[in-house]
């Protein structure tokens, strides 16, 4: 009998030893979801969790940011969920329309009025008890700032004023309706990118990715230069200037260096280029010098472009800019090299080209990623380019294209290549200046490897997605709650 009890009880201290150890214990995270936000309705949720993270987030949340460009502009309803401390992108709505509001000069009203169908996109996937916690700005890109400073500002001003009259959304203060400098559109670019490879978000050091983005007019660079301490001496540090740009960002603080080479985007290099070209042969000519053919290491063997050639602001002279007999890859790319102006004066070294200031990429970012994309992706993805390849491969595939036809077999297996390299005479100009701006000048070496892409987990890379995340933070992004008046 008092064995059995004794067996008993040694039995029943046993299992509430074994529970007691192999209960879960000391989740931080399962104690702060406890004062999270819930969901009023099923309709206000989520399906990733219960309870958002903290009780200062809802559990849903979303971000409208209106892009206007200057062809049209463009809502991105973003939808997130506060699950985890960082917000989790779950869906985006998007809408376009075209003309943009740099089209209504003289009508700031009118072009107030044309957002209204993508605003209608907000109404709708929007839902009503969220509307007003529900920020929206609106970033304007280069095409306002041709109108002027008084006309672009009467635009913004009645964009805004109509956004806070005849919608239920919070418009961003200050900063909310603006037009957004080039320094802006490349760091929130770099904020888009890290956040959807999960770089940042979190106080954990992870390394971040750099992005180089080329535009047509301009091409940005935008990294975290690390300066590791050598020799038990002090870490250098970014130089202090306009390339230095202070963020914090989800509890982190990043100190990135940044840069818009205005002029330095693709259509701008082109025309560079060709400049550059009809200059020679006008000095080696004289004045009957358009008549003639003008033969361009840039154009690929065996093809013409006519080339309207700006000799002098205001002066076009229309050429045929025609393929050289043979391959000329390293002619074409001393031309794209010479427009870098590498020999500029440097005021801050080291330099990168045209005398600005940069930290150098193989000391200060030999490792991390880096993102290639706009016209890079463009260039490279048709040629059977994938996901991330070296400079060197890259380097030969100029090669190739720039060697004409002959020397195009290697593109046949790969869907669309044929068409675009014969529909593109520039394709050997675009590609040399590229690889010329990659290797000489961020002097990038020929074995780093580089990535590319449109998308990260089905989301555009782009400045949107980056500008809207800090609107998130009710606290310092500028935007109070809109109570609805009673009536
Ligand atoms: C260029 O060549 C095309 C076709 O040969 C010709 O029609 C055109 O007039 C030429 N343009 C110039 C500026 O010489």
């Amino acid at each position: 009998m008092s064995s059995r009890m004794i067996k008993t009880v040694t039995l029943g201290v046993v299992f509430c030893i074994a529970l007691f150890l192999l209960a879960p214990r000391g989740f931080p995270e399962s104690k702060s979801r406890g004062d999270g936000q819930t969901a009023s309705d099923p309709s206000l949720g989520t399906t990733k969790c219960q309870r958002s993270s903290s009780s200062h987030k809802p559990i849903v949340q979303y971000a409208l940011m209106i892009d206007a460009g200057s062809t049209g502009s463009r809502i991105h309803v973003y939808r997130f969920n506060n699950c985890g401390e960082t917000p989790e992108l779950e869906s985006e709505e998007f809408k376009m329309v075209q003309p943009g509001l740099s089209s209504f000069p003289d009508d700031p009203t009118g072009a107030a009025k044309s957002l209204d169908v993508l605003m209608e996109v907000a109404m709708k996937h929007v839902p009503e008890t969220l509307k007003g916690c529900s920020p929206v700005a609106v970033k304007a890109t280069a095409g306002l700032r041709f109108l002027g400073p008084e006309k672009s500002k009467k635009i913004l001003e009645a964009v805004r004023h109509r956004l806070e009259t005849s919608y239920p959304f919070p418009v961003v203060a200050g900063s909310g309706v603006e037009i957004m400098e080039g320094k802006d559109e490349g760091v929130y670019a770099w904020i888009t990118t890290n956040y959807l490879l999960g770089n940042i978000g979190t106080v954990e050091d992870t390394p971040t990715a750099a992005i180089f983005d080329l535009g047509g007019g301009s091409t940005q660079i935008v990294f975290e230069p690390t300066f590791p301490s050598i020799g038990g001496g002090m870490p250098a540090r970014l130089a202090a200037g306009d390339h230095k740009y202070e963020l914090t960002f989800g509890g982190r603080h990043f100190d990135l260096y940044q840069h818009s080479h205005l002029g330095y985007g693709l259509m701008e290099a082109r025309k560079a280029i060709h400049k550059l070209v009809a200059n020679a042969k006008q000095v080696e000519l004289g004045a009957s010098w358009a008549d003639h053919p003008i033969v361009n290491p840039c154009i690929i063997p065996g093809m013409i472009r006519e080339i309207d050639v700006e000799l002098t602001p205001g002066q076009i002279v229309k050429v045929n800019m025609t393929g050289p007999s043979e391959p000329s890859a390293p002619q074409c790319r001393f031309l794209a090299e010479t427009i870098l102006k590498k020999e500029q004066k440097c005021e801050l070294t080291p330099c990168s080209f045209n005398g600005i200031h940069q930290p150098p990429l193989e000391r200060t970012f030999a490792t991390e990623d880096i993102y290639i994309f706009s016209y890079f992706y463009d260039r490279a993805r048709p040629l059977g380019l994938p996901d991330s390849f070296t400079l060197k491969e890259m380097h030969e595939t100029t090669a190739k294209v720039c060697g004409g036809s002959n020397a195009w077999d290697v593109f046949h297996p790969i869907p669309d290549a044929m068409e675009e390299l014969t529909g593109r005479p520039e394709y050997c100009l675009d590609l040399s200046f590229m690889l010329a701006l990659l290797h000489t000048g961020y002097e990038m070496p020929l074995d780093r490897l580089v990535k590319t892409a449109k998308k990260i987990k089905g989301n555009e890379l782009g400045w949107c997605l980056g500008a809207s995340l800090p609107l998130l933070d009710q606290g310092t992004s500028g935007w109070q709650c809109k109570i609805k008046e009673v009536l």
